[in-house]
């Protein structure tokens, strides 16, 4: 998961004070002031992601169907690009994605695959094949020009004053912050790391929320009213105390991130001290040896969460659960992890999913569209034979990373589009 020698970010470094030192000049980009200075592109982008969406309708307003795992890349990446950097990549409109996505696709099973296996990339696959590809594939080589046009300009952009929550990491690479941070290597590591991630991420928590609400039309209603009494179609969006406090809108994220959790594979730890153990009954770990679950597993063990492939946002309201069942649940659902090592923008991913969700359902309906997701099929779910796996999103891991091939398919039309017709009729 280094991209390049040297290249430690955040997520990655093991030496403790070059993590101390790169996460905190991360975390300085992440704070309150910061977010909302830059909030806007999350909305700016959502309008261009439906303008292309909702192009073509039929006589009573629904947009064709959008493959959404295709949408909510284009959608994760031009939001990221310019939340983090301040940069337009205009994904959603241009012919790139044809060759970025298909490229970051590659990469994205790789780094599950080297994360697995440190060795194939120690022995110099990974780089093998990087040099490889461009002189074989136009389309891995328009990448490779794509990618260092997208890192220079993220340089040049950020370079003096930060554009976006990324800027202090930029600034950092270039040596001109007073405290110790990232050097040249570990800016474009935490750079590729952040932004591409997170575009995946973000992506994976609107597929999630448009399939499952699809599906579940009880929560979709119950969700539409409760967010659409808080803001009228066209009205802005913020994040601030009538979202933060919105139970049921927390609620249904949880519920996305338990079933599609988008940092799915193992977590490494090291043992650190002698007599550690894990679980009733089992030996000491011998200290250096490395630990790791996955959140996956996790979160969908039925002994943990009662039903555990249903979409069930109200098993988090307090009071449907018995209090010892609630309390359980909610001390094993840690989607950003806990700990000196946990994600260093959970707050972040919780503000862009809470804008997006209630942006989506303020201002459109949505339904399924007759198109079937393709898929191995093979991979379907870890609770055949459960209630609701008939109706799960299929899941295909990159080996550690969420991610699947297509689907769902979506028809969206604009909240009051009759009312307007049958103004102009
Ligand atoms: C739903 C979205 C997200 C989820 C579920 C998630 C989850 C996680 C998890 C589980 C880790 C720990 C990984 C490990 O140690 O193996 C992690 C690390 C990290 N995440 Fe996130 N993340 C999300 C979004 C974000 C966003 C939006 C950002 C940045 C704005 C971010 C920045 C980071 C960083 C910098 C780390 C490394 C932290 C460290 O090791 O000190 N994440 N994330």
């Amino acid at each position: 998961m280094i991209p390049i020698p040297n290249g430690w970010s955040t997520m990655t470094s093991i030496d403790k004070k070059l993590h101390h030192n790169l996460r905190r000049v991360f975390r300085s980009g992440v704070g309150a002031d910061s977010l909302a200075l830059y909030e806007p592109a999350i909305v700016r982008n959502l309008e261009v992601y439906f303008s292309q969406l909702t192009a073509a309708k039929d006589s009573e307003g629904w947009s064709a169907s959008g493959n959404m795992r295709k949408w909510n890349l284009y959608l994760g990446f031009d939001t990221m690009a310019e939340f983090g950097l301040g940069l337009k990549t205009n994904l959603l409109r241009s012919q790139a994605r044809d060759y970025v996505f298909p490229a970051l696709h590659v990469h994205e099973k790789k780094m599950g695959l080297w994360e697995q296996l440190p060795i194939l990339d120690n022995i110099g696959v990974g780089t093998l094949i990087s040099r490889f590809l461009p002189l074989v594939s136009n389309e891995a080589k328009s990448f490779t020009d794509w990618y260092q046009t997208f890192v220079s300009e993220a340089i040049s952009t950020n370079s003096s004053e930060s554009r976006g929550i990324f800027g202090p990491v930029i600034q950092s690479g270039l040596g001109k912050l007073e405290k110790p941070g990232h050097n040249f290597a570990q800016m474009i590591g935490e750079g590729a790391f952040s932004t591409f991630s997170f575009a995946d991420a973000y992506g994976m928590m609107l597929s999630g929320f448009l399939h499952y609400l699809a599906h579940y039309p009880h929560v979709y209603d119950a969700l539409a009213a409760e967010l659409r009494a808080k803001f009228k179609p066209g009205e802005s969006i913020n994040w601030g105390p009538e979202l933060e406090s919105s139970v049921y809108l927390r609620a249904v994220i949880d519920k996305v991130m338990r079933l599609l959790p988008p940092a799915c594979g193992v977590h490494w730890r090291e043992c650190e001290r002698h007599g550690t153990t894990i679980g009733e009954g089992t030996q000491p770990l011998p200290v250096g040896s490395d630990v790791g679950m996955s959140l996956f597993s996790l979160f969908r063990d039925g002994r943990v969460f009662r039903d555990p492939v249903r979409f069930w946002p109200e098993r988090w309201i307090p009071g449907t659960l018995p209090e010892t069942e609630f309390s359980l649940a909610r001390s094993m659902f840690n989607p950003f992890l806990i700990g000196p090592r946990n994600c260093a923008g959970g707050h972040v991913a919780i503000m862009i999913a809470s804008i997006a969700y209630t942006y989506v359902l303020v201002n459109y309906d949505f339904r399924l569209g007759p198109e079937k997701a393709d898929s191995a099929a093979h991979l379907w779910s870890n609770a055949l034979g459960e209630t609701g796996t008939e109706e799960e999103l299929r899941f295909e891991s990159h080996y550690s990373i969420l991610g699947w091939e297509s689907g769902p398919f979506v028809q969206f039309k604009e909240r009051g589009f009759l009312a307007k017709g049958l103004m102009v009729g």
